[in-house]
């Protein structure tokens, strides 16, 4: 009794959907996965509220309060799927090597074994979800078509946020256009007749992330939870696109995208690469001090960037998502005035607290309430946190909200040619050792930089906080390949554009994490990196000199516009300052780095190691 014909399913395949090659493959997967019926998202509004409507029902989501936070839901998770699992995340590549040493890897027949008992049956008592999503806007020549099979409605309900999901997809697929396919199981099957016993079902001991990058397809088993189970996200946007990007000569990277305008009305656009939970829809939302003229920033993308070189030699980004799903606590309106003003409607929260008067609260957010009902839904009141250190919120909360949502969304963030990347900016969040801001004297220093970026990690990813790790381009959890030949073909596109005679965009290093010796942050960030922003751009048109440093060129005090913020020079000199014993430590990870990497590092990338210390020691 396997196959859905002989479980009397039908596949109620609408007339809409008409690829072969899909309808063949969820028979398939029906055949699988075993599940009780099979649902088409239309993506269409009405859906959406009846999903949720439905996720209501079943306890999933808590509505918030109707005039205060309208249209909103609060989802809390079970206590044992907060985060991404990297240790249970795999690149099943044919050969190891092409999965490289900073994946984990199995062999996908061996991979295979592993998952068909799992997949078999395991949608049982559930409804499939079919759920088409185009990755970038529909139709765009750097778009792609994912479909995930899911049996979360969580999960079909956050996709219409976060992709541009539904009918329309499947026009653009046609009959015989490709797409990603995309398994989704909570893990959890009920037995005939059973009910779930929690509104998180998962499965709490057994979880796999499983990309096959040569079949470009995704399995995902036992988590509900963000970029696990949202497999448009960091399954498909990151690891399955940057193998496709390799093929075919584009990248697809962990980036945030904005358009800065100057007040001469002059737009540039720059992507920047930070670590999960370093503050990227802060920068990608970030309000210019008014003290600085009438600059304006918008946001294409906070998060992914997938980034195509056009016929002029430019290369050009768009945001392959449509939505954020990001970090809750520590913002509020002061630090980022236009993601709260995005969150004040049509939200779906998860793992915040939820408030007597029916609204949501997280740490930072501002006042606490006098009570709430922490993401665990136990009593919590400051009273209780003072004493036992209890989080209303948990550390990875998040929130899911839609792009159009953003008042400062930029009029290009849907343009199918996408926009011309200036400037690509790296940054990691570190107390120590690396200044404000650098820029690189030429490509291959630019993508030393990157290469041996360093951040403490937060809590987007299960394990320890605040340890740094080396996280190259920010793609440490993301790269679907070996990252010895990632470098290479950042490496090599500069060949690629160089040959069509555009100005390559500038690299930048940042730091807005650097801390005093009293342990606190000494750069006020949030809106006053447009100041470091606005350096950039000088250099970019020529006006600034900068200085000549090890690591490449850095602003002088000068150089940076100081009005309307206090900002001495020994500030200044703090957060700037080379130390040279700590370059030198730093510059040894950086050699253990290059030695795990050994395989395939590109020789370029260890002789710039040589030069800069031989520059240190001069
Ligand atoms: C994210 C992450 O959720 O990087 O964006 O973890
Ligand atoms: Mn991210």
């Amino acid at each position: 009794m396997n196959s859905p014909a002989m479980q009397g399913l039908r596949l109620n395949t609408p007339a809409w959907v008409r690829n072969a090659r899909l309808i063949a493959w969820v028979a398939d997967m029906v055949a699988l996965c075993k599940p009780d019926s099979v649902y088409w998202c239309d993506g269409s509004d009405e859906e959406y509220k009846r999903l949720c409507d439905q996720l209501v029902a079943a306890g999933t989501f808590k509505r918030l309060d109707p005039v205060k936070r309208p249209n909103s839901f609060l989802a809390c998770s079970d206590p044992s799927d907060v985060a991404r699992v990297e240790d249970r995340t795999f690149i099943c590549s044919e050969k190891k090597d092409d999965a490289g040493p900073t994946n984990n890897w199995m062999a996908p027949a061996e991979m295979r074994a592993s998952l068909q008992p799992l997949f078999d049956g395991c949608m049982h008592g559930r409804t499939m979800y079919v759920v088409p999503y185009s990755m970038g806007p529909l139709g765009s020549r750097i778009a792609h078509i994912g479909i995930e099979l899911t049996d979360s409605p969580y999960v079909a309900v956050n996709m219409k946020l976060m992709t541009r999901m539904g009918r329309a997809v499947h026009e653009v697929l046609g009959v015989e256009g490709e797409f990603v396919p995309c398994v989704h199981s909570v893990g959890a099957p009920l037995q005939a007749g059973q009910k779930d016993q929690t509104t998180w079902p998962c499965n709490a001991k057994t979880k796999y992330i499983v990309h096959y990058p040569e079949t470009r397809e995704i399995w995902s088993y036992g988590s509900g939870y963000g970029g696990n189970a949202l497999l448009g996200k960091k399954c498909f946007a990151l690891r399955i696109a940057s193998t496709m990007g390799r093929d075919q000569g584009w990248l697809a990277e962990h980036m945030l995208i904005l358009g800065v305008t100057n007040p001469e009305g002059k737009k540039y656009h720059v992507a920047a690469a930070f670590p999960s939970a370093c503050g990227k829809t802060n920068f990608a939302m970030l309000i210019p001090p008014q003290a600085l003229g009438s600059w304006k920033v918008t946001t294409i993308g906070d998060d992914i960037a997938w980034i195509k070189p056009g016929a002029d030699g430019r290369l050009y980004a768009i945001n392959p998502e449509a939505g954020y799903f990001g970090v809750a606590p520590g913002t509020n309106t002061a630090t980022n005035p236009n993601c709260m003003a995005s969150l004040t409607r049509d939200v779906i929260f998860t793992n915040v607290a939820l408030t007597d008067d029916g609204d949501v609260w997280w740490e930072g957010m501002g006042e606490a309430p006098a009570h709430a009902l922490d993401w665990q839904g136990k009593d919590w009141t400051p009273h209780i946190a003072k004493e036992t250190g209890a989080k209303a919120a948990h550390p990875n909360a998040r929130f899911t909200v839609a792009a159009t949502n953003n008042p400062a969304l930029d009029s290009a963030w849907d343009d199918p040619n996408g926009v011309p990347i200036d400037a690509f900016i790296f940054g990691g969040r570190r107390s120590t050792t690396v200044p404000l801001v650098t820029e690189s004297r030429n490509w291959l220093e630019g993508v030393y930089m990157a290469a041996t970026m360093g951040s403490e990690t937060t809590a987007a990813a299960a394990g320890a906080q605040g340890v740094v790790r080396r996280d190259p381009f920010a793609m440490l959890p993301f790269a679907g390949y070996n990252m010895s030949d990632y470098f290479q073909h950042w490496l090599d596109m500069e060949r690629k554009l160089e040959e069509k005679g555009h100005a390559l965009p500038k690299i930048f290093c940042v730091n807005w994490f650097r801390k005093g010796a009293d342990g606190k942050f000494v750069w006020p960030g949030y809106g006053e990196n447009m100041r470091v922003l606005k350096w950039m751009i000088d250099r970019i048109e020529g006006r600034t000199e900068g200085i000549e440093t090890v690591f490449g060129i850095a602003p002088r005090y000068e150089e940076i516009t100081w009005d309307g913020l206090e900002f001495t020079r020994a500030h200044f000199e703090t957060v700037t300052h080379l130390d040279k014993d700590d370059w030198a430590k730093e510059l040894q990870l950086h050699a253990e780095l290059f030695t795990q990497l050994a395989y395939h590092l590109p020789r370029e990338l260890s002789a710039t190691k040589d030069r800069i210390e031989e520059r240190l020691a001069a």
